[in-house]
C-alpha cells in the first residue's frame, strides 16, 4: 500500500506514521526527517538544505524529487510505503504518481489530518525531539516521564529550530500556498480521506485504521488472492 500523510506543520504526521509503519509493515518515507538527519551530518544534501529549513522554506522540487526517487527504488518500499510531508507542491504529486506507475504502483490513499491554526502552534511550540532516537514528544499532550530525557533511549530532548513561533508562521503560509492544493488533487482523484486530527493521538490512529482497513477491504476484493 502507498499511503500519503498530508497536513499541516504539527498536524501530527510523524507521529502516526511511526505508528503505522509498525503496524503495517511499511516503510517511512518522510522527507523532513531525511533533510534534518543530513543536516546533522553536515552532508553536502544537508548544507544545500539547511538554509530552507531554518527559514520555514520548501526545498525546490528538483532536489526533494531526486531524493525521493533514490529511496523509492529500494526493495523494502516496494512492500508499500507511507509518504510523511512528501508530497508538498502539485508538482511533487504529479512527480510521484510518475514514478509509481513506472513500477506499476500508484497512490492507494491520501488521509488529510486536519487540525486549527492554534493547533498549529500549539503543537509545534511544545514539541520536542530526542537527539538520539527521534522519538516525538509534546511537553503538554505526551510528554516525556522525565523532563528532557527520551524515555526510550535516555537521549536528550530538543527543541527544533523550525518551531520557533515565527519560523511556525512562516511554514503554516506555505503550508496554505503550496500544499494545501494537494488536497484537491488528490480529491479529484477519489482517494482523499479527511481525518479530525483534533482528537488525542490514540483517537486520530482509530480514525486512521478504519479508513485504511476499509481500503484494504477494497482493494482485496477487486484482487482476491489466488
Ligand atoms: P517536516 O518535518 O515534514 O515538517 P512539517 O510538515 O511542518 O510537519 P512536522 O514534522 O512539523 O509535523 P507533523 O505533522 O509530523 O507532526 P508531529 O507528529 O511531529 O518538514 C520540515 C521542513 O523540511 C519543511 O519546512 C521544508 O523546509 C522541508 N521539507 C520537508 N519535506 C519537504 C518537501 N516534500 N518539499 C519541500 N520541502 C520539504 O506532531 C507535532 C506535535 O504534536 C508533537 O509534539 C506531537 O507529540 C504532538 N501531537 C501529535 N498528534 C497529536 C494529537 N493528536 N494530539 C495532541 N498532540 C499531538
Amino acid at each position: 500500500m502507498y499511503i500519503i500523510l498530508l497536513g499541516p506543520p504539527g498536524a501530527g504526521k510523524g507521529t502516526q506514521s511511526r505508528r503505522l509503519a509498525q503496524e503495517y509493515n511499511l516503510k517511512i518515507i518522510s522527507t523532513g526527517d531525511i533533510f534534518r538527519e543530513e543536516i546533522r551530518k553536515e552532508s553536502e544534501l544537508g548544507k544545500k538544505v539547511k538554509k530552507y529549513l531554518e527559514a520555514g522554506l520548501l526545498v525546490p522540487d528538483h532536489i526533494v524529487i531526486e531524493l525521493v526517487k533514490s529511496i523509492i527504488r529500494y526493495p523494502e518500499c516496494s512492500l508499500g510505503v507511507i509518504f510523511d510531508g512528501f508530497p508538498r507542491t502539485i508538482k511533487q504529486a504529479e512527480e510521484l504518481d510518475r514514478l509509481l506507475s513506472n513500477c506499476n504502483r500508484k497512490v492507494d490513499i491520501a488521509i488529510n489530518i486536519e487540525i486549527s491554526d492554534e493547533d498549529v502552534i500549539k503543537r509545534n511550540t511544545y514539541r520536542r525531539v530526542c537527539i538520539n532516537c527521534g522519538r516525538v514528544y509534546h511537553l503538554i499532550f505526551d510528554p516525556p516521564k522525565t523532563s528532557d530525557i527520551c524515555d526510550f533511549c535516555g537521549g536528550k530532548l530538543i527543541q527544533r529550530k523550525d518551531d520557533k513561533e515565527d519560523v511556525i508562521r512562516k511554514r503554516l503560509e506555505v503550508y496554505r500556498q503550496w500544499t494545501r492544493p494537494i488536497i484537491q488533487y488528490y480529491s479529484e482523484k477519489s482517494i482523499l480521506v479527511n481525518i479530525d486530527g483534533t482528537k488525542n493521538i490514540d483517537e486520530v490512529y482509530n480514525q486512521i485504521k478504519t479508513v485504511i482497513e476499509k481500503r484494504v477491504k477494497k482493494l482485496r476484493s477487486h484482487n482476491p488472492p489466488d
